[in-house]
């Protein structure tokens, strides 16, 4: 079975349901108290072992390549004040022996798109995908490693991170048919996108991490493509479900929807809390 050493982050959405915050600046900079979602989820992938952090970007984007690079001025600055502490976390950003590659989106084309944009760079290899507007709080293994885990528990496969949501919300999630719901990690029979209640086959959602067999990319090339020639991930995840390999993972964890105003308010006011904050 291949490590997962690649994961691959989606930011090239439009991101308009924070406009006009995102009409100039990525959706995956905006801070959770002091600090962008995009760095969150590249700490998670570091803590889950992973090496190789690809990034799907568009226009309007290059804010998240700076973020991640070196900067010379402040950094030299922060040393001849000797403020340490910051020169220190400004260093973190960037973790040692990590690899940061950027590929451009050439059009918004969905997430399936964004995800085949990774393929000369992943290869024949298991990949992550983490999107990071769904912001995942944990207090033990990160997210990402729990599907890692879970993946070899299963001897390999893809794996979604499922949770349960409101039966009245079905139709904002992909929705999945699991063999054994009573098992944290159950074999996916079916997956939908956005059902109608009435139609939900459960009320078990994907959310935004995945680990993915590399067979995915030739299942995105076929799929067909949808409104606005939109390529959809759940289409293509749909397509390998007859192998049997697909897993959906229950992760421990509170999850806060940081592409909606909602929600992420709401995860500013529960890091703020735990950063000692009065809110
Ligand atoms: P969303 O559905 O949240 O879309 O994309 P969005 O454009 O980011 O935000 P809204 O709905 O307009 O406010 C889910 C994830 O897929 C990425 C997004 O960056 C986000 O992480 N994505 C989506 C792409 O990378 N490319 C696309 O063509 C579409």
């Amino acid at each position: 079975m291949k490590p997962v050493r690649k994961v691959v982050f989606p930011v090239a959405g439009l991101g308009t349901r924070f406009l006009p915050a995102t009409k100039a600046m990525p959706k995956e900079m905006l801070p959770v108290v002091d600090k962008p979602l995009i760095q969150y989820a590249v700490e998670e992938a570091a803590a889950a072992g992973v090496t190789d952090m690809i990034f799907i970007t568009g226009r309007y984007k290059r804010s998240i390549e700076d973020h991640f690079d070196k900067s010379p001025e402040l950094e030299s600055d922060l040393a001849a004040k000797g403020k340490t502490a910051l020169l220190d976390l400004v260093h973190s950003i960037t973790p040692a022996g990590v690899n940061f590659i950027y590929i451009r989106q050439p059009e918004p084309l969905g997430l399936g798109h964004a995800v085949l944009c990774a393929r000369p760079v992943v290869g024949d290899e298991p990949f992550g995908v983490i999107l990071a507007d769904d912001l995942i709080y944990t207090t033990g293994r990160p997210a990402l490693g729990q599907l890692i885990d879970a993946r070899a528990g299963q001897g390999g496969g893809s794996v979604l991170a499922v949770q349960d949501v409101p039966h009245e919300e079905t139709n904002k999630y992909g929705i999945v048919d699991v063999q054994d719901p009573m098992q944290s990690t159950s074999c996916v029979r079916a997956i939908v996108e956005k059902p109608d209640p009435a139609q939900a086959p459960s009320d078990l959602a994907v959310i935004g991490r995945y680990v993915l067999e590399p067979e995915i990319f030739d299942a995105l090339q076929s799929v067909e493509r949808g409104v606005g020639g939109e390529i959809q991930l759940t289409d293509a995840i749909a397509a390998l479900l007859p192998q049997g390999r697909t897993w959906a993972h229950r992760f421990e964890g509170r999850r806060f929807d940081c592409g909606s105003k909602q929600g992420f308010l709401t995860a500013t006011a529960h890091y703020a809390r735990l950063a000692g904050y009065e809110i």
